[in-house]
């Protein structure tokens, strides 16, 4: 970080900054933009970030992920800030633990890597209600994301807080922090169209660029795609798995990609979705060359470092050999004149960046299924994979192809700890008291209309009971019939559970009918709605609602199918939470445990909804990430040492869908719709297992996992893991190349077990190989075995003997 120069854009003297500087005797960074680049402290920068969410992972966490992010070549970490995490309740902030913001933007400076600070406060990263607190809501005239004071004064009194907290801890470049770029509401662009006030739409985003403006953070302001009606004083950007064929709306401000997704998010009722290295690559290399509520607890997003701070190979490998490349060249391609060719086919396209007498060249192949060959002006012809892009940072020599990976492959391996970790989780219960809620009927108030829920709870818990009691002469049967906005719902009649229903990922509305027995006098209706993660986008997403919004909720006549009583006005009570809620049941309080029955010897109940589970646990031993397995859990939430891992529920199966039986890294990449590839996971719960980060666990004692279960499971399957590198594989195309091999965690490979050569069949952890050489396993053997990571150089003798001249080197290692 170099002096300050002057934060002034007029065209001063020299001699003048100098002397500003000795009298302000700041030290900071200047961050501007032109066409091509930002450019900081007066130099044209390509600036590579990734995404940490700080709130999904722990502080302990955040320098390693942090340094890893920077060996993988970023220069930046970017993060969203989550208002509803640092403002849960109006004017009670949060800034500890998980939430210590201005912690996390010093580690980011104490790496030496740049940050962009993305406040929204609309954040569109699958969080729950989008980040926007559900107290908003209470405010009256209050209308989200729109022109009106209520919001836009909600809005302005935390961006002041936040910018404020980061000033106050000089985190801004211009103050000699990391912070080189700040964001302002995002995505809007892709709702504006579809509100009724477009009007006031347009003069919201005005008033946000304003707002943002004012609050003299001393960097540019962005707007994520915001394509159309763009505020003059903001740079628009992209998001998206391509951006080349993307150029903002001014010309005076650069290209610039804040979200690049590196796979998509998971749903409870979908697999796992993957993007190869191959395609991210292809984007990226594409992008430089053309200048430029169900959603489960775990959020990996197939990111080259996984959800447990693991580097993800060759995922992470191949991008940061991507990334050296595209550094080695920053100064040509920032200052060069380009132009672009189209060779054999408009699809095949050169671009040659020239710069005084040098030249670097990127040749793109948009084909999805085949090769072509480029003959160059020095006669020279390259070979350019389908769907892939080559650079040659001389115009000579290809540097890169984003279809060749020289990365290793990495197989993670979950391990269960030694068998007695099992054993020692032994299992104690209890049940969830729900019996005053059954009958006595004193809720927080009552109504005589069906409410709806995020309004009447404020999402401080996701259960809402709502309760009624009801006069019949003699025994009787019906069917109850409630209609409900969803998520969730479990009917109780005179205290008996009588149905449970959910609807499906994004259907929301629901019919729940069910045979219930009254008896003759008072009988007692009680329906606990639960909500699963408020919706968090789309035009309006605030205005959904949850839970029985006016019902109807009726006794129907089992015979004729009519209506016999409509209890919709009835008087009804609510309460949100469970008693376990309040009572703080997770942390395992002192006084709580009497309450525990079972324990070591003793048997518990399984598959029973509404039940507490407790067991104790030694930490496994080492460094590696550790995992909790919750297959056989139904749903729930679950905690070790009271520290909340999140909602399980491994019941749910993931569908089988169309891209689960293939996977082809050519053809552009979709997450929705159809042309799904490359899923895994289907047919299998959508998650199963829980990172339990090390820092909530404590070695040598006992540490404690709470389990709340709601609708019923068997937790004696419950098991404990680490994560690590199981298999290592790579491949070597020429001879002379290298192929490296490494395990993780200080593990030492302990085997070598396929080394060949043509056509591997299979995949990483299960070669069959091809034609073994006998050779490269004897040198791969010698060289690697013991090792935590060999490197061993591809010659002619490994074809000895094997039976295939020529072909690709193929290498397993076992860690
Ligand atoms: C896109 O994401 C990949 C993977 O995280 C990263 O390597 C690459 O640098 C990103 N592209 C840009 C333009 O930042
Ligand atoms: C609002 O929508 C109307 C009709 O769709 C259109 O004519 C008008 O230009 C829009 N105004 C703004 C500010 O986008
Ligand atoms: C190359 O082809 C593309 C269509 O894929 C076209 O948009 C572009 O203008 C062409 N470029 C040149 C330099 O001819
Ligand atoms: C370009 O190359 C010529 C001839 O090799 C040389 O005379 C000249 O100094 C070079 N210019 C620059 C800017 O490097
Ligand atoms: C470019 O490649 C795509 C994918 O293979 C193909 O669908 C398209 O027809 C090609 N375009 C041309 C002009 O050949
Ligand atoms: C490209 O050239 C190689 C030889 O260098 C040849 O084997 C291959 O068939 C050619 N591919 C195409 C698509 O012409
Ligand atoms: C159920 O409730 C929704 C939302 O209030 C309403 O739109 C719908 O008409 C109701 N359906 C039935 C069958 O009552
Ligand atoms: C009553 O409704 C059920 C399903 O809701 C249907 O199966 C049955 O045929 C109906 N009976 C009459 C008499 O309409
Ligand atoms: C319940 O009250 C609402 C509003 O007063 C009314 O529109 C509706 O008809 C009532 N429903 C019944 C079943 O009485
Ligand atoms: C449980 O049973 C084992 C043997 O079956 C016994 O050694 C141990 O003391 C018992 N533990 C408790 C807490 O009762």
């Amino acid at each position: 970080i170099r002096p300050l120069l002057a934060m002034e854009r007029a065209p001063l003297l020299p001699l003048l900054l100098l002397a500003a500087v000795a009298l302000a005797a700041v030290s900071g960074t200047e961050v501007a933009y032109n066409d091509r680049a930002l450019v900081i402290d007066g130099e044209r920068r390509i600036v590579i970030s990734g995404s940490i969410h700080y709130p999904r992972s722990t502080p302990e966490m955040w320098p390693d992920l942090i340094r890893k992010a920077k060996e993988g070549g970023l220069d930046a970490i970017e993060t969203y800030v989550f208002w509803n995490g640092h403002e849960p309740r109006r004017r009670e902030y949060n800034f500890e633990g998980s939430y210590d913001i201005v912690r996390f933007f010093k580690e980011i400076q104490d790496a030496g890597m740049y940050a962009i600070l993305r406040i929204g406060p609309y954040i569109c990263g699958e969080w729950n209600y989008g980040g926007l607190p559900a107290w908003l809501r209470e405010i009256s005239g209050m209308q989200f994301r729109m022109h009106n004071h209520p919001f836009e004064r909600e809005m302005e009194t935390f961006t002041t807080l936040i910018v404020d907290k980061l000033k106050e801890a000089k985190m801004f470049a211009g103050q000699g922090g990391p912070i080189i770029l700040s964001q302002i509401e995002n995505e809007y662009g892709n709702i504006m169209g579809k509100l009724n006030n477009n009007e006031s739409a347009s003069e919201y985003i005005h008033w946000c660029a304003a707002m943002a403006n004012k609050q003299n953070v001393g960097v540019p302001w962005i707007m994520c795609q915001q394509d159309d009606d763009v505020p003059s004083n903001v740079i628009n950007t992209c998001n998206g798995f391509y951006c080349h064929d993307w150029f903002p709306k001014r010309a005076d401000i650069p290209k610039i990609w804040t979200e690049n997704w590196t796979g998509w998010f998971k749903a409870w009722d979908k697999p796992d979705f993957h993007r190869s290295a191959e395609d991210i690559a292809f984007s990226v290399a594409m992008f430089f060359q053309k200048r430029g509520p169900y959603i489960t607890t775990s959020y990996d997003y197939d990111a080259p470092l996984d959800e447990y701070g693991n580097i993800r190979q060759p995922k992470y490998g191949h991008l940061k050999d991507l990334h050296n490349v595209l550094k080695s060249m920053e100064k040509i391609l920032l200052h060069g004149d380009y132009k672009d060719t189209n060779m054999s086919s408009t699809n095949v396209t050169m671009t040659k960046y020239t710069l005084d007498n040098s030249s670097a060249c990127f040749i793109s192949n948009k084909f999805d299924d085949k090769e072509v060959n480029v003959t160059l002006d020095t006669g020279a012809t390259h070979v350019v994979p389908a769907w892939s892009v080559s650079i040659l940072p001389d115009c000579k020599t290809v540097a890169y192809n984003s279809a060749k990976i020289k990365t290793q492959t990495s197989v993670m391996v979950k391990r269960p700890e030694v068998e007695t970790v099992r054993e020692s989780l032994a299992w104690s219960w209890m049940p969830v008291n729900l019996q005053p809620f059954m009958t006595d009927e004193k809720g927080n108030f009552r109504k005589n209309e069906l409410l709806e829920q995020i309004a009447t709870s404020g999402d401080q818990s996701d259960y809402l009971w709502y309760r009624t009691s009801f006069e019949h002469k003699e025994e009787a049967t019906y069917k109850l019939h409630v209609n409900t906005t969803g998520h969730e719902l479990y009917a109780f009649v005179n205290g008996k559970l009588v149905g449970k229903q959910h609807s499906p990922n994004g259907g929301f509305v629901f019919q729940m009918e069910t045979p219930v027995k009254l008896h003759s006098g008072k009988n007692y209706i009680s329906l606990l709605s639960a909500t699963i993660g408020l919706k968090n986008y789309g035009a309006l997403f605030e205005m959904m609602p949850a839970g029985i919004v006016g019902g109807p909720v009726k006794l129907v006549d089992t015979v004729t199918n009519t209506t016999a009583y409509d209890l919709s006005n009835s008087s009804w009570s609510y309460k949100a939470g469970l008693a376990g809620e309040y009572r703080e049941t997770h942390l395992d309080k002192a006084d709580d445990r009497s309450q525990w029955s079972g324990g070591l010897n003793g048997t518990i109940p399984v598959h029973r909804p509404f039940t507490w589970y407790k067991a104790t646990f030694e930490a496994p031993a080492g460094e590696e990430p550790v995992v909790a397995d919750l297959l056989g859990l139904g749903k729930g939430v679950v905690w070790v040492n009271g520290n909340n891992l999140g909602r399980y529920w491994p019941s749910y199966v993931a569908a089988d869908m169309g891209g689960c039986k293939q996977c082809d890294y050519r053809g552009t990449f979709k997450a929705e719709g159809d042309g799904l590839k490359c899923l895994t996971g289907c047919n299998e719960p959508s998650q199963r297992f829980y990172h339990v980060p090390r820092s909530f666990l404590k070695a040598g004692e006992p540490n404690t996992m709470v389990l709340f279960e709601e609708a019923g499971g068997d937790p004696t399957r419950v098991n404990l893991h680490t994560v690590a590198v199981g298999a290592a594989c790579a491949e070597a195309a020429e001879v002379g190349d290298q192929v490296a091999l490494a395990c993780s965690h200080g593990r030492t490979i302990s085997s070598v077990d396929v080394a060949s050569l043509g056509v591997a069949r299979g995949k990483c952890g299960a070669y069959e190989g091809g034609c073994e050489s006998k050779a490269a396993l004897a040198a791969f053997t010698a060289a690697c075995v013991g090792k935590e990571s060999c490197t061993v150089r591809h010659t002619e003798d490994f074809r000895a003997g094997s039976g295939c001249d020529s072909g690709v080197l193929t290498v397993q290692a076992t860690c």
